[in-house]
């Protein structure tokens, strides 16, 4: 059972036993298409199967955590604490993009992260390397993005803050090791998932009210009929014979429902605003196609196996 590495909003930790009840009693390949911090796939740690999220450092990070651990390592505990003087031998020691002072070595990171997304020249390891030293140092462990993709998360403040992450990398690295990792739109399970296959869709949820904001995942956001793809998309594999899991917030209850799939509210509440005074309760629901007695909960609970 490994962890997750990464701090990540809507992350499932609290939701996994929930998950797992609803698994069908066996199958072949395991998909999570909206991996984020990936809690359940690092809970299973799945011999094979894909993963993918549109964010492209994000999953550039997987890569290097399952490609390159050693030097991921090495580098990370290069870094200094945050609140450090900025390192003199790089860019942005003294001012910013938009000429403003950097106060310390946190900004100074900060601002190297967004390499890419600026059009300037990044390396693939050190820009992992600094998303992780960037979500163990910045305010909440958040990750926002502005309009121009920018990460833009101010300083948060730790008494000891720890980026390096070693035991986490290593593990992750191994279970890694046969996962095909893709960046793209969730669509791309269309073709990867067989008959027999799992696929756990944990989408960006649907706002419970107009004024919940839970789409800031990236600059590109998730909307409406992003939701409508998904639910077609769900359909559609439920056809193919693939077993589908969904999570979402409660307002999707009808339409998973009036699909066939057997949907239940787990009442958890979250808080992934990043206005503490903002922060949302949140009905989430499970959605399945995994009918209630070709779940693996019922066969290991039958009265016929004791
Ligand atoms: C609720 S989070 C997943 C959290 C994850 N289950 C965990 O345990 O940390 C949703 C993820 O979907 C990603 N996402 C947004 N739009 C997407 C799309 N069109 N296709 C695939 N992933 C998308 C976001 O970048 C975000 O990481």
């Amino acid at each position: 059972m490994a962890k997750p590495i990464l701090k990540w909003a809507g992350g499932k930790r609290q939701l996994l036993d929930e998950l797992k009840n609803r698994f069908p009693r066996s199958y072949t390949h395991f998909h999570e298409p909206c991996f984020g911090g990936g809690a359940l796939f690092f809970d299973l740690e799945p011999e094979n199967g894909t993963i993918n999220d549109t964010n492209s450092r994000l999953i550039n990070f997987y890569k290097q955590v399952r490609d390159h651990p050693d030097e991921l390592i090495e580098l990370s505990r290069s870094f200094k604490d945050p609140e450090s003087e900025p390192d003199p031998e790089r860019n942005f020691s003294e001012t910013n993009r938009k000429g403003k002072s950097i106060s310390n070595y946190y900004y100074q990171q900060r601002e190297l992260f967004n390499n890419r997304p600026y059009g300037d020249e990044y390396d693939d390891l050190e820009e992992a390397a600094l998303l992780l030293y960037l979500n163990r140092t910045c305010y909440n462990g958040l990750y926002r993005e502005n309009s121009s993709g920018g990460f833009n998360v101010p300083i948060g403040r730790y008494s000891n803050p720890d980026w390096v992450r070693e035991k986490e990398i290593r593990r992750a690295s191994r279970v890694l090791q046969n996962t095909n990792i893709y960046n793209t739109d969730f669509e791309y399970i269309r073709n990867k998932a067989e008959e027999g296959d799992l696929v756990y869709f944990d989408p960006p949820y649907e706002p419970m009210s107009p004024t919940a904001y839970f789409t800031d995942y990236s600059a590109d956001g998730f909307g409406q009929e992003d939701q409508q793809r998904l639910l077609e998309l769900a359909k559609e594999l439920d056809q193919k014979g693939v077993s589908v899991i969904l999570s979402n917030s409660g307002v999707m209850y009808e339409m998973y429902d009036e699909a066939g799939f057997h949907v239940e509210v787990e009442g958890a509440t979250r808080a992934i605003n990043s206005d503490a005074e903002n922060r949302d309760e949140v009905d989430e629901i499970i959605a399945t196609n995994v009918p209630p007695k070709q779940r693996q909960t019922v066969g290991q609970s039958g009265l016929s196996d004791f």
